[in-house]
């Protein structure tokens, strides 16, 4: 197959729908072999045949991305399928939001759980199947631009998306001396099915008005994205023209948090 990712294999987490489908579809249109993952085994499956009825190549694994196994197995199945790992993005995450002075301790726990410790065990497994393949890698995680700027009512989302900042620096200085290169792209306000969940837990902690189409509303470029919108920089970031870049975050958001 042809394509700016031809002769790459690529893990995606969370690819079962939004975000990291059309991640992976669209990295497959440029010639990657994909395994598709998410803790959803049919939707993850359904991404893979979909891809492969469009002729690229894709298999997919149930992976919870905070259960070492099965993250470990799913790049076992990419080194038995296709040879060898190339890239991972570490795109799994999910969204609960309290108010501040009702933020509960099952809450943080789960939301950092899944959106910065399961960045952790993507990042190290991966790691550890490039160093033992020899071949250096790359590892792509997404934040977002709740982890530049804090919102009220998705305080422990924000502090994980940070944190997902800072283990994207702090992997690029421990991984660099083994070729592996560390970045992530910060999303916006995405159509996805995230938000239809969003939006149903804010109304129901009666911040309804602070939902999808109000920050929609303050992006300069005048619309949300589409997850089609990322498909290009995670292109970029897991292919060549990349080589030079890491401990990056590249702002995806059509303009809404300038700094
Ligand atoms: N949609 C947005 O506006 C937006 C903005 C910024 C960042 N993001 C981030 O983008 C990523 C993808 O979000 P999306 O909008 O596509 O969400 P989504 O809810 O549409 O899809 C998320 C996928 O992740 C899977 N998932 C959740 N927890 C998991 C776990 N523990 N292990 C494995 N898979 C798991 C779900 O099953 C689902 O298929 C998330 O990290 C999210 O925080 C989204």
């Amino acid at each position: 197959m042809t394509g700016r990712l031809a002769g790459r294999t690529i893990l995606v987490t969370g690819a079962g729908r939004g975000i990291g489908a059309a991640l992976a579809r669209g990295m497959a249109e440029q010639g990657a072999a994909l395994v598709v993952t998410d803790r959803d085994e049919p939707e993850a499956a359904a991404v893979a045949q979909s891809i492969r009825d469009s002729g690229g190549h894709a298999v997919h694994a149930r992976a919870d991305v905070t259960d070492r196994d099965d993250v470990r197995a799913a790049i076992a199945l990419a080194a038995a399928e296709f040879g060898r790992l190339d890239v991972c993005f570490n795109n799994a995450g999910f969204n609960e939001p309290e108010k501040f002075l009702d933020i509960t301790e099952p809450v943080w726990d789960r939301i950092l759980r899944v959106n910065a410790f399961g960045v952790v065990v993507g990042s190290q497994e991966a790691a550890r199947q490039f160093i033992r393949q020899g071949t250096g890698g790359k590892i792509v995680n997404t934040a977002s631009i709740a982890g530049r700027q804090g919102f009220p009512s998705f305080a422990p989302y924000c502090a994980s998306k940070a944190a997902v900042i800072s283990l994207t620096q702090a992997g690029a200085r421990a991984l660099a001396e083994h070729r592996i290169t560390v970045n992530a792209f910060a999303p916006g306000v995405v159509r996805t099915p995230l938000w239809d969940k969003l939006d149903r837990d804010l109304e129901r902690i009666g911040e309804g008005e602070s939902g999808f189409d109000a920050m929609a509303g303050d992006i300069i470029l005048g619309r949300p994205a589409e997850p089609e919108d990322l498909v290009p920089t995670a292109v970029f970031l897991a292919g060549p023209d990349s080589d030079y870049i890491t401990g990056q975050v590249i702002p995806i958001e059509g303009g809404m948090v300038l700094v």
